[in-house]
């Protein structure tokens, strides 16, 4: 088995889909748990072994890393980066249920259960896909996307690094999600989404956003 440290222990899910893996064949030995805010002293079960720092300590040698923040793509992305800076590999987490046949995909990508990917789709490093999401045939989707629950992208999407699809929203084919855009919950997007926009409803049209 190879040693696993999860970083982030804000989303308790990732431990059930790391039990999933491992009851098909044995594949992860957690380790412990990885969070630079959290007080606690356990997660699931896991030790919360300290922040950033254990991961530059290597002092529980070579583990592999499971980046499990979700909640912006650029909060995940900051992770990753940290993964790579001290030399540490990233995990791709793939639900058993999930079928991979024809798809590239990259490092760290999460997928959970029930998501369905179809032949020739393009899968980039640190993308997320929760439960149920649908990536059919032929899309490109940019590294650090996340797709939230059901999302379903209709074929020939593209959809651009950092995007955030919410969840149930619903992407016609071929069109373009920009780098960075953000797709509100229940959107149905029957026209491309230019970089860092918002669009929300049905059909989905730019909203600008107070944050
Ligand atoms: C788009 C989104 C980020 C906006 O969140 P927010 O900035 O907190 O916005 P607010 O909730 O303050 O809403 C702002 C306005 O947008 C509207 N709005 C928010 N979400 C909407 C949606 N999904 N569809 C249509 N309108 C929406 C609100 O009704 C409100 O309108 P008003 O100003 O006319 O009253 C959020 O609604 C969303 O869709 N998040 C994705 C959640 C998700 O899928 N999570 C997955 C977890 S695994």
């Amino acid at each position: 088995m190879k040693k696993l440290l999860i970083y982030g222990a804000s989303y308790p899910d990732i431990v059930n889909l790391i039990d999933a893996i491992n009851q098909d064949s044995p594949e992860w030995d957690v380790v412990g748990v990885i969070d630079d805010v959290s007080t606690q002293e356990d997660f699931l079960g896991y030790p919360i072994l300290g922040g950033h720092e254990v991961l530059q300590q290597r002092s529980y040698g070579d583990c592999v890393v499971a980046n499990n923040v979700f909640s912006r793509p650029s909060a995940r992305r900051q992770v990753a980066d940290r993964i790579a800076e001290y030399g540490h590999r990233a995990a791709s987490l793939i639900h058993p249920s999930v079928t991979l046949r024809r798809v590239k995909l990259g490092e760290g990508v999460v997928m959970m259960e029930g998501v369905k990917i179809g032949a020739g789709s393009v899968v980039g490093n640190f993308v997320a896909a929760r439960y149920n999401a649908i990536i059919n045939h032929d899309n490109q989707i940019g590294n650090f996307a996340f797709l939230g629950p059901s999302v379903t992208l209709c074929g020939h999407v593209t959809v651009g690094d950092g995007a955030y699809i919410g969840a149930g929203a619903v992407v016609r084919e071929r069109l373009q999600i920009g780098v960075d855009a953000m797709v509100a919950m229940g959107a149905v997007v029957v026209s491309p989404v230019a970089d860092r926009t918002t669009v929300m409803g049905n059909p989905a049209r730019p909203r600008e956003l107070v944050r």
